[in-house]
């Protein structure tokens, strides 16, 4: 059974009863319409500790569009069911008042430099700080000893890594795999809204990301003309590509001649719907 929390009061009572026993916990945080790829992180969550805590929370925050937010898809009683079956002790299910008492403009933030300004952070000003903000303070309810983040949102993760290195917060922070459809587009909630034509182009994206990992690993001269032509073959597609950008992974700056450890990182907007996806590349010769 998983029991439900709304309320700070409520959550505190049942960690501190989970604390009580002994048992350590892995929290995963997500914003609902769970899918396959979120069911993964909570795998991950049930065997790195005791108990797994799981987070329902659409964050107005870090939307910086109201008609995006509006669009999130909201699935409360299969998001329920699924908990159930995957076996998650606690769901902690706040609204706006819980996770902001006194409204957003009032609540202290945090902002991660340099890493919350580039690629995402430059198409989308605000959500870094919207999602920082919001995961220190799911962080201070909750205390995990683990949390699980999964690799889609790539820049997500290197940033609340590095919000938790800075802040001395005692949090290890898990990665999961991207979880892929059988014809390569990375799971999202938003794969949902795009319509029959979009989602037949939509693998595009991750295709176009295995091309580039294929060129660079063997040949990364080529970099730049095999980027500048994906971003050119997926415009032609039908994709409005905001960015694509090969990146390396220790702090997602241009990479420099020797450094090996790399990612390609994309968001296209097909229609109305923003899609996101990256691929690291272990640069070998
Ligand atoms: O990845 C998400 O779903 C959200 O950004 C998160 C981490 C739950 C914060 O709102």
């Amino acid at each position: 059974m998983t029991r439900v929390a709304d309320s700070v009061a409520a959550l505190r009572r049942a960690v501190a009863a989970f604390r009580q026993q002994g048992a350590s916990i892995a929290f995963v945080p997500t914003m609902g319409n769970l899918h396959r790829g979120h069911m993964r992180l909570m795998d991950q969550a049930r065997q790195a500790a005791d108990v797994c805590v799981v987070s329902i929370y659409v964050n107005p925050m870090q939307f910086n569009q109201q008609a995006d937010l509006a669009a999130y898809p909201r699935t409360p009683d299969a998001d329920r069911d699924k908990l159930r079956q995957a076996g998650v002790q606690l769901l902690f299910e706040p609204d706006d008042r819980t996770m902001y008492p006194h409204g957003m403009d009032q609540q202290t933030f945090v902002e991660v430099p340099h890493l919350g300004d580039m690629l995402e952070g430059e198409h989308r000003p605000g959500h870094f700080r919207g999602v920082a903000t919001v995961v220190n303070r799911l962080f201070n309810l909750v205390q995990p000893d683990i949390a699980v983040f999964g690799k889609k949102d790539y820049q997500q993760l290197m940033l609340i890594r590095k919000m938790v290195a800075d802040l001395a917060m005692p949090v290890t922070i898990l990665a999961g795999e991207t979880e892929r459809e059988a014809d390569g587009l990375a799971m999202s909630s938003r794969n949902a809204r795009l319509s029959s034509e979009q989602r037949r182009i939509a693998p595009r994206l991750h295709e176009a990301l295995c091309e580039i990992r294929e060129v660079v690993a063997k040949s990364p001269d080529n970099t730049r003309k095999v980027v500048k032509k994906s971003i050119q073959d997926l415009g032609r597609t039908g994709f409005e590509v905001e960015y694509l950008s090969l990146r390396r992974r220790s702090d997602l700056l241009p990479p420099q001649p020797g450094d090996q450890q790399l990612v390609v990182l994309a968001a296209a907007v097909l229609g109305d719907v923003r899609l996101i996806d990256n691929m690291e590349i272990e640069q070998t010769s």
